[in-house]
């Protein structure tokens, strides 16, 4: 077999599939994964797809000293018509690869990763839920693996594919979310990691998560590291606000996360000739327009959360409650399309949706 060849090991030892109305965010895993290493004299090498199981790293591997790793999150839907749809995976490939950059990693072959997703969700394509609000959640990651304790970049390092089946990724569904604006703490600051998909972004913003879950709100509003003046986005969302008829989301200002739900919103937004600007907003801005009654709706975008309508912002001294704390028209008609296209329910005239065959 040639280096690049793709090899398929099949499982034996198949898993019951869950109830699809009790499936919690990632807690269940398909029977097969793709993985395929990278040695420094070797390149990547040895793309397969192998039964799901746990797997042996050293305890030396430079993934758990200094967190040498990228990931990307992305879903596949089933369609009405019983297809298999991915929603734009070129641009999460893309993306692994400018976060590995930022983390001294090798880049991928995308064309090559991408024939592995497809022949991988094609195998597991009975695990992609059918019911509303359900789809089958795609976790690709790199970790390094050299067994060395020098503060340097590894020199060998393991891709994997894993596939989730999920539900909503809020307890609460669709239903309205309430975020804390987080004045003590900082996710990320121009320069460092805030635009790669890394580990560290969303473990070290766990302090400020537990203290707002605490307070009763299900997210935290990250403002800028430098001022903490200006928004930047919620802990697993893009953030978005309406605010006298214009959508406003914050620029991506080296260290926001480059969310492609994100771009396919401004895309649509632009498209049906509703304003949207890209921006500093800072919180100030943002309590001044409700205040005086200019603020309409808030919403979150991300892979996993799709649209998240935001119901309420609360503030060491501000208690925001947007819309009545109601989904509003906007943001249900972005999820209604955002999802029809994805679903395959909705025409796709951006050719968003690859079909997996
Ligand atoms: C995603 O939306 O896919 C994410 O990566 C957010 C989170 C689950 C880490």
């Amino acid at each position: 077999m040639r280096d690049n060849e793709l090899e398929i090991v099949q499982s034996t030892n198949k898993k019951p599939k869950p109830q699809t109305d009790q499936l919690a965010f990632g807690k269940t895993f398909t029977d097969h994964m793709f993985v395929m290493d990278y040695a420094a004299d070797k390149g990547w090498h040895h793309p397969r797809i192998v039964p799901y199981e746990p797997i042996t790293l050293d305890p030396a591997s430079m993934i758990f000293h200094y967190g040498q790793t990228v990931f990307e999150g992305l879903k596949a839907y089933r369609s009405k018509d019983n297809r298999i749809l991915l929603f734009r995976p070129d641009k999460n490939l893309q993306r692994l690869n400018l976060s590995s950059d930022r983390l001294s990693m090798p880049t991928i072959d995308e064309t090559l990763v991408m024939n592995g997703l497809k022949r991988l969700i094609h195998l597991e394509q009975d695990w992609v839920p059918s019911s509303e609000g359900t789809s089958l959640y795609i976790r690709p990651f790199i970790i390094g693996t050299e067994a060395s304790l020098a503060v340097a970049p590894s020199q060998s390092y393991k891709l994997m594919i894993i596939l989730s089946p999920v539900g909503s990724y809020y307890s609460k569904g669709i239903r309205p979310v309430s975020i804390s604006v987080e004045s003590q703490f900082t996710r990320a600051v121009k320069g460092g990691t805030g635009t790669a998909k890394t580990a560290g972004n969303y473990s070290s913003g766990y302090k400020a998560h537990a203290k707002a879950s605490h307070e009763g709100n299900d997210e935290v509003l990250w403002l800028d590291g430098v001022e903490k003046k200006y928004i930047e986005e919620v802990g697993s969302m893009n953030i978005f606000f309406k605010i006298n008829g214009e959508v406003v989301t914050p620029a991506l200002n080296g260290s926001i996360l480059d969310g492609i739900t994100r771009r396919s919103i401004i895309e649509l937004l632009e498209e049906w000739d509703i304003p949207v600007v890209e921006r500093r907003i800072s919180i100030d801005e943002l309590y001044q327009a409700y205040d005086e009654c200019r603020l309409e709706e808030a919403f979150g975008t991300g892979t996993a959360a799709v649209i998240s309508p935001i119901g309420e912002l609360n503030g060491s001294e501000r208690k925001v409650i947007i819309n009545d704390g109601q989904t509003g028209e906007l943001s249900k008609k972005l999820y209604d399309t955002l999802t029809g296209i994805q679903t395959g329910r909705l025409e796709d005239s951006h050719g968003w949706t690859v079909e997996v065959k």
